[in-house]
């Protein structure tokens, strides 16, 4: 008698990353001493931000790439996640490689499922809970207008489509721009692979998202509330504020 084959067919869950490698040039010489993601904004260190963005949206399977030099010190603060009921994996980015690179050691974390990612800097003051469980498949970027859209990834659009990103733009052609949090689906581990390095030598998360454009992959979410990062001196000092003023009210 034939043996019929059962297909194991895995859900697919939303796992999360962190992305906090990078060198952080632009916090010298506060990140001679420190990783920028360890810095405080206000009455904790700028990665529990991030982290809280995620765990508010349900996400609790999270990844935390961070550079090598102290590294110890993500663990040491951050710890197993018990305390927070979600469970926290860590892995090291040797060099700062861009975005992208780093997004690529997540690839056995990620094992098939789906991810939300954020970069270690990014701080918001909304709950994603909504936009993020949308996601089905290819790519989401999150979109905010800004005043300074030189500074980002700045994205054209076509009605509510995307159709095109530029990455620090001198003369940009819109004021949207990507925020640090983007959702993929397995693919774009296929697509980092064949990414070559930017003129200043990383591998751009900007490719990334215009590779998705291109196959027609690619939705946006507007993000409504405060987004700001926090990786330049003017925009941790406006973090800070926007934090004590949260807390004020
Ligand atoms: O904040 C949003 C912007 O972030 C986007 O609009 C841009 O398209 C995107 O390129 C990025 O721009 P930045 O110049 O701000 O990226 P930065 O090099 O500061 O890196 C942001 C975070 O990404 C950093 O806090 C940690 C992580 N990162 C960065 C690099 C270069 C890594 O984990 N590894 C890396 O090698």
């Amino acid at each position: 008698m034939a043996k019929t084959r059962v297909k194991k067919i895995k859900a697919k869950i939303m796992k999360g990353i962190i992305l906090a490698g990078g060198r952080g040039t632009r916090l010298l010489p506060l990140t001679k001493i420190t990783n920028k993601h360890l810095l405080p904004i206000f009455d904790r260190a700028m990665i529990d931000y991030p982290l809280q963005t995620l765990l508010s949206a349900g996400i609790t399977n999270i990844l935390i790439v961070s550079g090598r030099e102290h590294a110890g010190d993500f663990i040491e603060y951050l710890g197993s996640g018990k305390d927070r009921d979600a469970t926290f994996t860590y892995k090291v980015q040797d060099a700062a490689g861009g975005i992208a690179q780093a997004l690529l050691l997540a690839e056995d974390f990620v094992d098939g499922d789906n991810m939300t990612v954020i970069l270690g800097d990014n701080i918001f003051g909304e709950n994603f809970k909504k936009k993020i469980t949308k996601f089905k498949k290819g790519a989401t970027v999150f979109l905010k207008e800004v005043a300074d859209p030189e500074r980002f990834g700045v994205a054209t659009l076509k009605g509510n489509k995307v159709v095109k990103i530029v990455e620090k733009p001198k003369k940009p052609e819109s004021n949207m721009v990507t925020t640090g949090v983007y959702q993929y689906d397995n693919s774009v581990f296929d697509i980092i692979r064949k990414l070559k390095p930017s003129d200043r030598g990383e591998l751009e998360q900007t490719d990334v998202n215009n590779a998705f454009i291109k196959k027609g992959l690619m939705n946006a979410e507007m993000v409504d509330e405060f987004w700001s990062d926090a990786g330049t001196f003017d925009s941790l000092a406006r973090t800070v504020n926007w934090v004590i003023e949260r807390r004020n009210k």
